[in-house]
């Protein structure tokens, strides 16, 4: 018995900490919002580039034009919309930021250039776009 109370310790340790780790990321049983989860990542990660002012690459993804310029509307750099609903890998946002864009045909760099955008944020935008890239 006694040798079991540090093992259990270092299981409910180890169940805590990735318990934690997770609730930085939406729940994978509530659909995912715009708004709440979508948005903040583009504000953080690409709007200053990607701003209302002379917007790099022409797309602006400020937060009250990122949806109509992303959702059905089609790429500059491809014949591929940017976000085609339920469909990532037609999705042109999602193959920008996963880096697989070249592959079929598309241009320039990964996004965000300069920076790196974190995992747990490229599934929010794939399962986003996976949902049906609703405006919610
Ligand atoms: C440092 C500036 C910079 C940052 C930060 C940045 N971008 Fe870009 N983006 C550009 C430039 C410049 C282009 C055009 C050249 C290219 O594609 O490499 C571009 C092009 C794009 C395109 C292609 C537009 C089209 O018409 O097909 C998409 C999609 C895109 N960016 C999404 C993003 C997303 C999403 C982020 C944040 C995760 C981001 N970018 C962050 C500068 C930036």
């Amino acid at each position: 018995m006694r040798a079991r109370a540090p093992l259990l310790g270092a299981v409910l340790g180890i169940g805590l900490t990735s318990t934690m780790l997770m609730a930085a990321n939406p729940p994978a049983s509530r659909p995912l919002s715009f708004q709440r989860d979508v948005l903040p990542i583009l504000q953080t990660n690409c709007a200053v580039c990607h701003q209302n002012l002379g917007p790099m690459g022409g797309l602006t993804l400020e937060p009250d034009e990122a949806y109509e310029n992303l959702v059905d509307m089609p790429s500059m750099e491809i014949e591929m919309q940017r976000v085609e609903p339920g469909d990532p890998e037609r999705s042109y946002l999602i193959r920008k930021v996963e880096g697989t864009h070249a592959g079929v045909g598309g241009k320039g760099l990964t996004m965000p250039i300069g920076g790196v955008l974190a995992p747990a944020d490229v599934q929010t935008l794939r399962r986003w776009v996976s949902e049906g890239a609703k405006n919610n």
